[in-house]
């Protein structure tokens, strides 16, 4: 008999729910007999021990399904040691929760936060299996993270939609993609749908390169351009503050994001109009795309083998096209970024692509 715990934590994705059902299926298809315990929204209720018991027919029906069957929720990691407001240690509670229910391991579906966190209770004593979600792909130690090609999937939609109304217009349009700290997603999306400029968090601009790229396309004949922004990309000048100094920026910001600041300045150096569009948290929802279903029940079916072997402490991540296990402590704490340097930069840049540097 295994005793199984589940949770997702962080920011929703796509494929959350069939990575579960590839986990749950790979169990309930062994000769093994199990029990599973999902937390509800994260690791909140590991904390308070809420949870319901689930069998292998609460995962039938989902794998189309978007959004996650236990509910999600943000426990940052920087304020796990810290007691809650009612004196609960939580990294305790959560300990306790696990003991008193007697699982053999715990099934942590998660980003960045929630790796760090889940490499603690690892470091604490529990069993630990973690699977990548999140829709911006940044996680060290895989090559891909389910819910991301979704994302790219709907921001690509986004962009398109966006093209048909530039060309109409002879507009600058703006479209902003999710993405605080690495640029992944716009730039597949990007590249993807025909962008003709792409700023990314790694590569701070210079918003005097990103006005010339647009003068150059126009003086060429194009009347339009399409700009996909980050959420996080940054300003050359920007890029040299001190965090401190760059936060105490952000605190008297005028802007709803960076988007209309940088929309802003170009037309103030152009004299064009320029339109932003914000995709926001759909980029997050509706079903996972085919590549999601099958990779997320590729990552849960390897996660239900190694629960079955009893092999605990290790993300199953995806590295050279191969499913891997990766040590918990070498993920938690590490982002993975776009190297600048990296050949799809360079390839986009052949494309003509600017990345305003
Ligand atoms: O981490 C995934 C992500 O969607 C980021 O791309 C985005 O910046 C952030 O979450 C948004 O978080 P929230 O849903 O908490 O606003």
């Amino acid at each position: 008999m295994k005793r199984i715990g589940m949770l997702t934590s962080g920011g929703d994705c796509q494929a959350l729910n069939a990575a579960m059902r590839g986990v749950v299926k790979s169990l309930t298809n062994s000769d093994e007999d199990v029990e599973i315990y999902g937390f509800l929204e994260g690791y909140k209720g590991l904390i308070y021990g809420n949870f319901k018991m689930l069998t292998g027919s609460d995962f039938s029906g989902i794998l189309t399904k978007g959004g996650t069957i236990l509910g999600s929720s943000r426990t940052p990691f920087k304020t796990i040691q810290d007691p809650d407001e009612n004196g609960i240690d939580k990294v305790d509670a959560m300990m306790q929760n696990y003991y008193k229910l007697r699982l053999d391991v715990l099934v942590i579906l998660g980003g960045n936060g929630t790796h760090k966190t889940a490499n603690l209770l690892r470091e604490k004593g529990l069993n630990i299996i973690t699977l990548p979600k999140t829709i911006d792909n940044d996680l060290w130690g895989t090559d891909m993270t389910f819910g991301f090609q979704s994302a790219v999937n709907i921001a690509t939609d986004c962009i398109d939609c966006i093209h048909t109304t530039a060309a109409s217009h002879g507009r600058i349009f703006i479209v902003e993609v999710m993405g605080h700290k690495v640029g992944y997603l716009t730039l597949n999306a990007g590249m993807a749908g025909g962008a003709d400029i792409i700023l990314i968090p790694e590569i701070p601009y210079d918003i005097d390169k990103v006005v010339s790229a647009i003068e150059k396309r126009h003086a060429s004949g194009s009347k339009f351009t399409i700009i996909a922004v980050a959420e996080g990309a940054i300003s050359k000048e920007d890029a040299k503050l001190s965090k401190k100094e760059y936060k105490k920026k952000l605190e008297n910001y005028k802007y709803p994001s960076v988007s209309y600041e940088i929309a802003e300045k170009i037309q103030q150096k152009t004299g064009q109009e320029v339109r932003v569009t914000v995709p926001g948290h759909t980029q997050r929802g509706g079903s996972p795309c085919p590549y999601d279903r099958v990779f997320a029940s590729r990552l849960g079916a390897e996660a239900g083998e190694l629960i079955l072997k009893g092999e605990y402490g290790f993300m199953v991540g995806y590295k050279n096209r191969e499913i891997v296990k990766v040590p918990l402590e070498d993920v938690a704490g590490k982002l993975k970024m776009l190297e600048p340097d990296a050949s799809i930069i360079k390839e986009a840049k052949l494309l003509g692509i600017s990345f305003g540097d």
